[in-house]
């Protein structure tokens, strides 16, 4: 398969591209560290990205910001940086991306645990989770000639300990091979309209 995995460098994105090498075709997109320059807010960018490499079998975006902050500090800008990123930066990747998905292609989008178990801080990123989890769900039910799509939702994985412990109190890290099956699951399984929850029921 040709699969292209945008943020295939950050800490999620370059396990997940490593196991996929062994196996598939990758290309790396992202805005600085990638081979393929793409900065997902802009639709154009996402438009010049697609018409550069052409058609993949898999789209898999592990990319996406959102503002962290207690709900009282957030202003109304701060909440538009998640939904012109995580949201409308990967609703934006399926309305583009769907022309240059071969046949039985797929889309992976990746969430995370705060869209069912939001922390302090996190009412925008936990905002933007769940809308994405609803989006998939609705598209599942029209894209065409056999395309799925499927949502990649981690807890804190093991390899972002350091960087987010002290907002996840009591959680347990996401082991990095449980996460990279997430991925697998969705792109090389059948599964369609899923939430794939990579976290403990807590
Ligand atoms: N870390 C966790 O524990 C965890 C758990 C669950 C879910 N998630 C979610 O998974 C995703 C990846 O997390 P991560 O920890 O791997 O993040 P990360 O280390 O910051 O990596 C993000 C990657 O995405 C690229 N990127 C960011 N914004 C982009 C944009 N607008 N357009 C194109 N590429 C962009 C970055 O590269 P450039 O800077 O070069 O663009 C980088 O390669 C995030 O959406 C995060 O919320 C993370």
């Amino acid at each position: 398969m040709k699969i292209l995995i945008i943020g295939g460098k950050g800490t999620i994105g370059k396990k997940v591209s490593n196991h996929f090498l062994k196996k598939h075709e990758v290309l790396i997109a992202g805005r600085n560290s990638a081979d393929i320059k793409v900065d997902i807010v802009d639709s154009e960018s996402i438009k010049s990205m697609f018409e550069s490499i052409g058609k993949v079998d898999a789209i898999v975006c592990i990319a996406g910001e959102a503002k962290w902050g207690a709900f009282d500090s957030l202003t109304e800008d701060d909440f538009h940086i998640g939904l012109k990123s995580k949201l409308m930066g990967q609703v934006n990747l399926v309305r583009i991306g769907q022309n240059y998905l071969n046949t039985g292609g797929s889309f992976t989008l990746s969430t995370g645990i705060l869209a069912d178990h939001p922390v302090e801080m996190t009412t925008s990123a936990a905002m933007v989770n769940g809308g994405i989890h609803s989006f998939a769900k609705a598209v599942s039910l029209e894209l065409k000639d056999g395309i799925r799509i499927n949502v990649v939702s981690s807890g804190l994985v093991e390899d972002a300990i350091d960087k987010y412990e002290a907002y996840f109190p009591g959680h347990n890290p996401i082991p990095m091979t449980k996460v990279i099956n997430g991925y697998v699951k969705s792109v090389e399984g059948k599964g369609n309209g899923e939430i794939i929850r990579m976290y403990d029921n807590c």
